[in-house]
């Protein structure tokens, strides 16, 4: 049996379904008015750009999943094998904590290791912006690990969520698994924000496991961020018929080309939709010009240093107890993080 879902940011749906006169946000939702709201603007402003959780429906949700899978992409193998080797040691680490809450979710892979090794936990409560994939997900690991209730939360945790039954106040407080260096997908003031608001959402006495990118090495960083078999270009450009499927757009995919390029100075990937030829473009009744060449930017991908990344972390009001680095080329690097008050 699929374990019940929890929709958050309700009255926020309601507001913008108001606001721009659509379809409110249901789980049978056609048009999100937020997704709706972000392309019209994003696609009025110049530079033109879409906000990157838009990448996330079904479709983009695997073929993401697709991308940790190929040979280019490091970050999810990087990640996994350091999960593998701390896995065990955590629970002697930290004690014994009785709920995990993992945020941006998606396929719940790399979660077995931890619920395979922790065995205080009672509760998992997956957070992912993608209903269908997450309750398949979710249906999954209720049905793997029968002793633990599962608890799945459809958000966008970019915005406060609460957690089903509000945050647990017993001692060993809550953990937060934030992997695969989504926090890199938020400028450093945005992800000071995230992780202000994760501490607010897991309570006192709460930690956070987070995966962390670093390299600005750009012979890792592009073939991953452009991968031969074009897996990625297919994720970004997945973007343009989400919009033609839900916003009544009419671009197509086949006048973009994706690209992936470097910026050492923001230190960071970025991800572009660059239009091959001059073309008019209509989404909601609205027109849209592109200039041949011109860009939408779709994703940055920030690769955070030590450093950088402490900074942010004591600036939202965590402390670090621990980390484990890769020692091959990348650096990427797995902290435990514990809430300062
Ligand atoms: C989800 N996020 C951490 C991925 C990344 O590496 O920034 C998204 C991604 N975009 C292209 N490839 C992977």
């Amino acid at each position: 049996m699929k374990p019940d879902i929890q929709w958050a940011n309700a009255e926020r749906a309601a507001e913008l379904s108001t606001r721009y006169n659509v379809t409110p946000l249901t789980p049978a939702f056609r048009v999100d008015p937020q997704f709706e709201a972000d392309v019209l603007d994003g696609l009025d402003d110049d530079p033109k750009h879409l906000p990157s959780i838009w990448l996330y429906d079904r479709r983009g949700s695997e073929l993401f999943e697709e991308i940790t899978e190929v040979a280019e992409y490091y970050p999810t193998r990087t990640e996994t094998r350091l999960l593998a080797g701390l896995a065990p040691q955590l629970e002697s680490e930290i004690g014994g904590v009785h709920t995990l809450v993992e945020i941006g979710s998606g396929s719940s892979r790399k979660t077995r290791l931890l619920l395979a090794a922790m065995h205080s936990l009672r509760r998992y409560v997956p957070v992912d912006i993608s209903a269908d994939f997450l309750h398949d997900a979710a249906a999954g690991l209720a049905r793997d690990f029968p002793h633990l209730a599962v608890q799945p939360v459809v958000a966008d945790f970019t915005a406060p969520f609460a957690l089903p039954g509000g945050a647990s106040d017993d001692s060993a407080g809550n953990l937060g698994f934030f992997p695969g260096s989504t926090i890199g997908n938020f400028t450093p003031d945005a992800a000071i924000d995230l992780m202000t608001q994760l501490g607010r959402t897991l309570g006192s006495r709460s930690r956070l496991l987070i995966g962390v990118d670093t390299t600005q090495d750009p012979a890792l960083l592009i073939p991953a961020y452009d991968d031969a078999a074009g897996v990625t270009a297919a994720f970004n450009l997945n973007l343009l018929d989400r919009i033609n499927r839900e916003l009544d757009g009419d671009f197509d995919s086949r006048d973009f080309r994706h690209l992936a390029r470097h910026d050492p100075h923001h230190g960071r990937i970025e991800m572009h939709l660059v239009s091959q030829r001059a073309q008019e473009v209509h989404v909601r009744g609205r027109t849209f010009m592109f200039a041949a060449g011109e860009t939408i930017h779709t994703e940055n991908c920030y690769k955070y240093s030590p450093t950088q990344f402490l900074h942010m972390a004591h600036a939202a009001k965590w402390r670090c107890e621990r980390s484990w680095q890769d020692g091959g080329r990348t650096g990427f690097t797995v902290y435990l993080l514990r809430r300062d008050s």
